[in-house]
C-alpha cells in the first residue's frame, strides 16, 4: 500500500443521504494511504451513520453543532476550514448544493464551506430526478464555476428503486479523486521540496524593526505549484499577507536567523527554492527596551546576516540535489545574476528586475531570467503564478531525468 497522501489532511463534510454509509470507507481508504481525516455531520446525516461510527474510524472528534461552546473554544469553525488541505463533500446532497450554491451559512457544514480557501470536491448524490432537475444542474454550474471538482454520480440503480445518474462515487473513485486534486502521483510524488518566501523583519527593540517591500507571493506560489505536482512540501515563510497554499507545511518565521534554523531543521530535501528576500543586514543588538526619544537620533549599528541559500548550496552531503536561488537586482540584470550564481554556489538562479519602474516587488507579474552554469534564458513577462508553475514543471523534468 503507498502513502499517496501522507501528511495530507481531509476534511470530510457528510450530508443526510443514504451513501452517507459509504462514507466509512472512504475514511478507511484515505487512511490507508497515510492521510488523516476530520468529519463534519450535517443534521440530516445523523439519521443515516452515527458520529461513533465516523469517530472510531477516523480517531478523531466528529464536528456537528455550529454553536457548540466546547467545540468553538477547542477548535473554531474558522481554524477547521483553514486546517484541511482538501474539502470532500459526501454526499453532496441537492439540499446541501443548493445551500452552497446560495451562500448559505446556517449550519457548522455550509459555515466551513463557504469560510474555505481550500479546494473543494463534491461527490453528488441523490435521485436521478432531482440530479436531473433545473435548480440543482443550475447550482452545479454555479459551484463549477467558483472552482469545485466533481466526481460522479454515476448511473445505476437507486436506493429508491429507480434507475439513472445519481449514484454516488465509489469509495476508490473518491480517493482516486482526492489524489489527483492534491497531486499525488504527480510527477514529484515522493520527492521533498523546501521553498523560502516573503521578506525577514529583524527587531530593532520591541516595538521597531528592518523589513523590505516582499509580498511573499512568489515563493507562495512555487511551494503551492510543487505541491499540485505532488512534492511534499515545507514552505519557510517570514510574515506575509498570504493564506497558506493549500497541501504545503507552512513554518512561520520573523528573522532571517530562525529562517535558516528552520530551514535546516527541514532538511533532507530534493530541491530547495530560495525566494525569499532575506534581509541581508540586522541591527547587532536589539534593544531589550523600546529606545526612547532623548534629543539624539540614535545609530543602529548593523550586522551581518546568514546567507540561507549559500548555506543550503554549500551543506556537504546534506545539500539538496537541486538548490535554486533568486537575484533581485536593479540593474546590470544579468552580469549580476552570473556573478551571484558562482559566489553562491547554487544550480539555478531566477534573476530579475526589482527596480521600482518593474511593479515587481509587490506586484502579481514577474519577469525572470534562468541562469544556470552554461545557460542564459529570458522568460517573457507572465504572472507569478504561472511562473511558479514553470519553475515546478523545471523541477520535475529536471530531478525526473537525474533518477
Ligand atoms: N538569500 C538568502 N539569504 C540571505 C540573502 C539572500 O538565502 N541572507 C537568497 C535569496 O533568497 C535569493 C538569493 O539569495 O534567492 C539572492 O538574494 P539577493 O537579495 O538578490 O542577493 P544578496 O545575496 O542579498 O546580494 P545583494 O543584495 O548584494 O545583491
Amino acid at each position: 500500500m503507498t502513502d499517496t497522501l501522507a501528511g495530507k489532511q481531509v476534511l470530510l463534510v457528510i450530508a443526510g443521504g443514504i451513501a452517507a454509509y459509504k462514507t466509512l470507507e472512504l475514511i478507511r481508504r484515505v487512511r490507508e494511504r497515510g492521510g488523516a481525516v476530520r468529519c463534519i455531520m450535517t443534521k440530516a446525516a445523523e439519521q443515516f451513520v452515527t458520529p461513533l461510527s465516523l469517530a472510531a474510524l477516523s480517531e478523531q472528534k466528529v464536528h456537528t453543532a455550529l454553536f457548540s461552546l466546547t467545540d468553538e473554544a477547542e477548535m473554531g469553525h474558522i481554524q477547521l476550514s483553514r486546517d484541511p488541505d482538501i474539502v470532500v463533500v459526501a454526499p453532496a446532497t441537492a439540499d446541501l448544493l443548493a445551500r452552497m450554491a446560495g451562500g448559505l451559512a446556517g449550519d457548522l457544514a455550509t459555515t466551513v464551506l463557504l469560510a474555505t480557501d481550500k479546494p473543494i470536491l463534491l461527490a453528488p448524490a441523490m435521485n436521478v430526478r432531482m440530479w436531473n432537475a433545473t435548480a440543482t444542474q443550475a447550482n452545479l454550474s454555479k459551484l463549477r464555476a467558483r472552482g469545485m471538482q466533481m466526481v460522479g454520480p454515476n448511473e445505476g440503480d437507486m436506493a429508491c428503486g429507480e434507475y439513472g445518474p445519481g449514484r454516488m462515487a465509489e469509495p476508490l473513485e473518491i480517493l482516486d479523486a482526492i489524489e489527483r486534486t492534491l497531486g499525488a502521483g504527480g510527477p514529484l510524488q515522493g520527492r521533498h521540496a523546501l521553498v523560502t518566501s516573503g521578506p525577514t523583519i529583524e527587531p530593532i527593540d520591541p516595538v521597531r524593526y528592518l523589513a523590505n517591500r516582499s509580498s511573499g507571493r512568489q515563493g507562495h506560489a512555487i511551494a503551492a505549484a510543487l505541491s499540485r505536482l505532488g512534492a511534499a512540501t515545507v514552505l519557510v515563510s517570514g510574515p506575509t499577507q498570504l493564506p497558506d497554499p493549500s497541501g504545503v507545511r507552512v513554518v512561520g518565521v520573523e528573522t532571517a536567523r530562525e529562517m535558516l534554523a528552520a530551514c535546516e531543521a527541514a532538511l533532507p530535501v530534493d530541491v530547495a527554492v530560495c525566494s525569499a528576500a532575506v534581509a541581508d543586514w540586522r541591527p547587532a543588538t536589539a534593544s531589550d527596551e523600546k529606545i526612547k526619544k532623548n534629543g539624539a537620533s540614535p545609530a543602529i549599528a548593523l550586522t551581518e546576516n546568514p546567507d540561507i541559500l549559500q548555506t543550503l548550496s554549500q551543506a556537504g552531503n546534506r545539500r539538496p540535489s537541486l538548490v535554486i536561488g533568486f537575484a533581485a537586482e536593479t540593474e546590470k540584470v544579468e552580469a549580476h545574476a552570473k556573478a551571484k550564481l558562482a559566489r553562491k554556489g547554487c544550480d539555478w538562479l531566477f534573476a530579475n528586475d526589482v527596480s521600482a519602474a518593474t511593479g515587481t516587488m509587490g506586484g502579481t507579474n514577474n519577469t525572470v531570467t534562468l541562469i544556470t552554469e552554461d545557460r542564459v534564458e529570458a522568460w517573457p513577462k507572465m504572472t507569478k503564478d504561472d511562473v511558479a508553475t514553470q519553475i515546478a514543471e523545471r523541477i520535475a523534468d529536471h530531478l525526473g531525468a537525474a533518477k
